[in-house]
């Protein structure tokens, strides 16, 4: 494990459900804090794809309970933005060497995705060990999951993207899945109607199949 992998393994805390959250309201953050926190979730993902993001992070990170990181984050310009609102880790959707280099000067533990394995070779030569391998469903599921691991060993793959309740416990029964990424537990139309029973339910039920 390198040194960005072992600071992801502590933001995580052991954690391997990482609810993925696109939120359409900027004032949203402390009540989806709280819902998540109350379905047992101990971790959150905030993508930067609505103007809200910053102060959606902000909100939740300092709602407390929960470790949260930017998803969605495409340049360095970003990154900067999402750990000055409290990011405590950043996802991308592709690799990019110059997020990478950020993260690394920010000291925030970054998860770059990939789709191949030339990506991944990428990667892994930048010093990143634990990918998302993104958009898991539509490339492959588990069958790309296992050939992509098979040449590097070193690999370690947070999938998301079309995965739901229904395969979480076969991705996370992979070796080499260290958590497993997905909006499934709090969606745009909960957001959008403020649905945070919903929200509490679908993330506690996924928190039930996540553990042991
Ligand atoms: C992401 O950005 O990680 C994905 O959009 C989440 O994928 P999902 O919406 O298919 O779960």
């Amino acid at each position: 494990m390198n040194d960005n992998a072992k600071d992801l393994a502590s933001v995580l805390a052991g954690t391997r459900l990482i609810p993925v959250l696109t939120v359409p309201h900027a004032d949203a953050g402390t009540a989806l804090a709280a819902a998540l926190v109350a379905g047992g979730a101990r971790c959150a993902e905030v993508a930067f794809r609505t103007s809200e993001a910053e102060q959606v992070l902000k909100a939740m990170a300092a709602h407390g309970g929960l470790a949260v990181g930017a998803g969605t984050v495409l340049t360095p310009e970003q990154a900067e933005r999402a750990v000055a609102a409290g990011a405590r880790f950043v996802v991308s959707p592709g690799f990019d060497e110059a997020v990478v280099t950020k993260c690394r000067e920010l000291g925030v533990p970054v998860v770059p995705g990939i789709a191949t394995a030339t990506e991944l070779m990428r990667a892994l030569r930048a010093g990143v060990d634990t990918v998302k391998l993104f958009p898991a469903e539509a490339l492959g599921g588990l069958r790309i999951l296992r050939a992509l691991a098979a040449p590097f060993p070193q690999a370690r793959f947070l999938p998301t993207g079309g995965i739901g309740a229904d395969l979480l416990a076969d991705y996370l029964a992979e070796p080499t899945v260290v958590a497993v990424g997905g909006s499934w537990m709090a969606t745009s139309a909960h957001l959008e109607r403020g649905d945070y029973e919903a929200i509490r339910r679908l993330t506690a039920e996924a928190v039930e199949r996540s553990t042991p």
